[in-house]
């Protein structure tokens, strides 16, 4: 099958492009290069803004049977600080994908969503079919993209698939930003750089392995939930506390966190129920976090 992955240089995309090449898929790759840069020597890369018209000119040429929609703005924070450029990145740049989707016969666009889409949800774990409620422009810009999906669905039958991703964590992430948990406390642990928990370290999220959010992609890139969403996470809610000690425990050093007042605006619990994805995609978390984590310590620790 011809793929076409976007944001296909970063952290979750490079490693659906490893996985749909090593799966005899041809892959090409849309990414400006802004946050990634992990490349696959088997997959043509564009180098590409996804609002760029050259985005549709590409997809007409090629003619990829399935886009894997990932290139976004992906931080919250920044969301609210200039919510026009996260509209026009993830809003725009999702319209974009999608006439290029259109034009050029795809058959089905698999997109990236966020568990953010459901605010502060009242049930935990998030049951597949609840409502959304987005409390930030990065939530409201993302489920945006999920409604141009539907819209396109009912326009011109071009199937889609979203997958709503809990806390991805694995190889290849970055520990810039706020978004990687795991990545700041591993990337701190082993340099010997003070670690910080904001609040009493209760706050809860759903970690799930990289590994197993890319199988999501691949399951999802074939017949399976078309026109459906999917919670993509655990439905376990680990604490900072208990994800630092476990980071700490697989890095062999001391689990000594500072603690900082919580931060204005924090979820203080989210795990989502993976469980439609069983039924819908076959698809279910293979990867437990102590494992994950091992995983993830070796990489960061390899020179
Ligand atoms: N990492 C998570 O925990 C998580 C959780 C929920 C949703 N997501 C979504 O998954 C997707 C991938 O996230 P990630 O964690 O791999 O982030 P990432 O930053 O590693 O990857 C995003 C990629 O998109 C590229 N990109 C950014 N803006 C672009 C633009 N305007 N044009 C072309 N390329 C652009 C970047 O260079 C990067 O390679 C995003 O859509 C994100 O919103 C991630």
């Amino acid at each position: 099958m011809r793929v076409l992955v976007t944001g296909g240089a970063g952290f979750i995309g490079s490693t659906l492009v490893d996985r749909l090449v090593t799966g005899g898929h041809e892959v090409a790759v849309v990414d400006d290069l802004s946050s990634g840069g992990n490349r696959n020597p088997e997959a043509a890369l564009h180098v590409l803004d996804v609002r760029d018209p050259g985005v549709g000119a590409l997809a007409e040429r090629w003619r990829p049977e399935v886009i894997c929609h990932l290139a976004a703005q992906i931080s919250v924070r920044k969301s609210v600080a200039d919510p026009v450029r996260d509209a026009q990145v993830n809003v725009e740049g999702t319209a974009n994908v999608l006439e290029a989707a259109r034009r050029s016969g795809a058959r089905k666009v698999v997109f990236a969503s966020s568990v953010a889409t459901y605010g502060r949800p009242a049930v935990i774990p998030v049951p597949g079919d609840a409502a959304t409620d987005p409390r930030s422009p990065y939530a409201a810009s993302k489920l945006s993209g999920e409604v141009y999906l539907a819209a396109y669905r009912g326009l011109y039958g071009l199937e889609y698939t979203t997958l709503v991703l809990s806390n991805v964590y694995g190889p290849r992430q970055s520990p810039d930003g706020e978004a990687g948990v795991v990545a700041i406390f591993t990337d701190a642990l082993l340099a010997g750089r003070r670690t910080v928990l904001y609040g009493d370290g209760s706050q809860t999220r759903d970690y799930v392995y990289v590994d197993d959010v890319v199988d999501a992609f691949a399951r999802a890139c074939g017949e399976r939930g078309d026109g459906r969403r999917f919670n993509i996470g655990t439905g376990v809610q680990t604490t900072d506390r208990r994800l630092h000690s476990l980071v700490a425990a697989a890095a062999g050093v001391p689990d000594e966190p500072a603690f900082e007042p919580p931060r204005l605006g924090d979820l203080p619990a989210m795990a989502v129920d993976p469980a439609p994805a069983l039924e819908g995609l076959g698809w279910r978390p293979a990867h437990d976090l102590p494992s994950g984590l091992k995983a993830t310590i070796e990489w960061a620790a390899r020179d």
